[in-house]
């Protein structure tokens, strides 16, 4: 272990379309308390579930790349379902910091289910994508899977961010599949949507365990940190303070309670 390390306060990069990368910084606050968080929003080219592939893959490269040139960050946390399971290989292969990325927790929530029905709510992207395919193929090959790819939950998780009610008529419609079919576990493919939680968990009372990336998300960081030189008793030791919400594009202030809430202040990049 490099010693040098002991003297720094760790350093993330947690990446998302939106504000829905603040819930795995959630976890990553929780498990390493000591560490300071920068949350890159890519609001100019949210949703990403609208979007191309390769558009999803040359922002996502070319905006952390950036943030890189900033700042010494010591690991990039791709906190987007929709953008890891398609930009995770070019980010690895054009940055040199560890990049974590987030994918719809199959594996735990097959582990997890007695009557192996699972739903997955998700964006439309990340329920066609073939790399959902191979999870559900390695991980949940006996399980059957219900997939609602929900085209507006996460704008609506936005305008709820931003003091507007979510839209719950609606919200309970998009619901109905997972009713249907009998659920008993849900995984949450969708960082935006642990946001709403408590609204979900209202809303479907028969759903026995919600799964989504969080914890393990900061786990995975916690051992990438110590691999690169920090000792675990500085990961928790102080609370850091300062963590830092960047917009690609400009945010209105609607969003500061929100943000504030959390721990962070708002901040637009410089393009
Ligand atoms: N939080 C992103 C995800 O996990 C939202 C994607 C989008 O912008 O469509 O997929």
């Amino acid at each position: 272990m490099s010693s040098a390390q002991a003297d720094r306060v760790p350093e993330i990069l947690v990446f998302d379309s939106g504000v829905g990368g603040l819930s795995i910084a959630a976890c990553i606050h929780q498990q390493l308390p000591a560490a300071r968080l920068t949350h890159l929003a890519d609001n100019a080219g949210f949703p990403y579930g609208g979007q191309p592939e390769e558009v999803v893959v040359d922002r996502t490269v070319g905006l952390v790349q950036a943030q890189l040139r900033q700042r010494p960050f010591d690991v990039v946390v791709v906190a987007c379902n929709t953008a890891s399971t398609v930009a995770l290989p070019a980010l690895r292969s054009a940055v040199s910091v560890p990049v974590v990325g987030v994918v719809p927790a199959i594996k735990p929530a097959a582990a997890l289910s007695e009557n192996r029905r699972i739903g997955l709510l998700a964006t439309p992207a990340t329920v066609r994508r073939p790399y959902l395919e191979q999870l559900v193929r390695d991980f949940a090959p006996d399980c059957e899977l219900e997939r609602v790819g929900h085209p507006e939950l996460v704008t609506w998780i936005e305008d709820w961010a931003r003091g507007r009610p979510l839209p719950e008529p609606a919200l309970s419609v998009a619901l109905q599949p997972f009713r249907d079919a009998g659920v008993d576990t849900l995984v949450l493919g969708c960082t935006h949507y642990p946001l709403i939680q408590d609204e979900l968990r209202r809303l479907l009372p028969d759903v026995r365990h919600w799964v989504d990336s969080g914890d393990a998300i900061a786990r995975r960081t916690g051992s990438l940190l110590e691999e690169a030189g920090f000792a675990p008793r500085d990961l928790v030791r102080d609370q850091s303070s300062g963590h830092r919400c960047l917009f690609s594009a400009p945010a209105t202030a609607d969003i500061d309670p929100f943000l504030a809430r959390l721990g962070y202040r708002r901040e637009v990049i410089q393009a």
